[in-house]
């Protein structure tokens, strides 16, 4: 395998851009951040990328774990990129993944920032147009794919402390966000919500789901579950739910756990 990406997905949109680069670096191995273990990365691998969600200004508690279990010599050499998607604004999302790369010995070559359709139904209702969302991010990546081919490097600006701080807020809540999710009688108990959490954070007891309170917030068992049967404090009943139209339950659950 010459190419890796690492991607961290709830709802789809990171999964997708992951998939998209396989266009341009044929030979090509996907791995969810949401892993607990980093794999070994061979002296054949040429490029390592990683996509991930914008989270509070900053990333997923995942990737930053994910990013600490990297091994810096397995990463030299390499030409290293990320892609941070998000909803409205991405903040501090790249800026502080690069920072910590660098801190760890594994500078980025290149980063970019990609605008998807916003999926945090715990805070809004999600009122974004899909179609019209999905074919602007479709554009969008064309030139960061084309960069990516020919092996671009820009510069990424510094971390910003304001939006460490509230990020660092976020993550330290995070875990125990599930406490909020109640499952109704419409369950009938298909397990998705299981099978989309990218950190097992799930397991089905008696037909229902029971949550392990190491969850992400990542919002993937609310927005896949095709009955709407888990509500976030009886606050999300009413709104709409999204993931990204070409990403399926099965195809995310499939990826998130295939090994390198
Ligand atoms: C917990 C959480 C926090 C989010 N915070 C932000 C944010 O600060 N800024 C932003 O633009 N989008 C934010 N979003 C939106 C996501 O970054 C965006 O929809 C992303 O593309 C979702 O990727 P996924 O479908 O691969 O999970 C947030 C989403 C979640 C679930």
């Amino acid at each position: 395998m010459k190419h890796i990406v690492f991607y961290f997905s709830g709802t789809g949109n990171c999964l997708k851009a992951a998939k998209s680069l396989a266009e341009v670096l044929p030979d090509f191995g996907l791995y969810s951040m949401g892993n607990a273990e980093a794999p070994a990365i061979g002296a054949d691998v040429e490029s390592v990328g990683f996509v991930y969600p914008t989270y509070f200004w900053g990333m997923p508690a995942a990737v930053l774990r994910f990013a600490k279990l990297l091994r810096p010599e397995e990463l030299r050499g390499k030409y290293l990129y990320a892609i941070a998607t998000y909803g409205g604004s991405p903040v501090n999302a790249l800026r502080g993944f690069a920072a910590l790369m660098k801190r760890r010995g594994m500078p980025l070559a290149y980063g970019a920032t990609l605008k998807m359709h916003s999926n945090y139904v715990l805070m809004y209702d999600m009122k974004q147009d899909v179609a019209g969302a999905t074919a602007a991010a479709d554009a969008a990546l064309r030139p960061i794919l084309s960069d990516i081919a020919a092996r671009r490097e820009n510069k990424i600006g510094h971390s910003l402390f304001l939006a460490n701080i509230v990020n660092g807020n976020f993550i330290k809540s995070a875990p125990g966000k599930d406490r909020g999710y109640r499952v109704s009688g419409a369950c009938t108990g298909c397990g998705i919500c299981e099978q989309v959490c990218p950190v097992a954070n799930i397991r089905m007891e008696n037909g229902r789901p029971v949550y392990a309170h190491h969850c992400e917030a990542c919002v993937a068992c609310i927005q896949y579950c095709p009955v709407r049967a888990i509500d976030f404090k009886g606050a999300t009943q009413n709104r709409g739910r999204y993931h990204h139209p070409d990403i399926g339950p099965a195809e995310l659950a499939k990826a998130n756990k295939a090994m390198l």
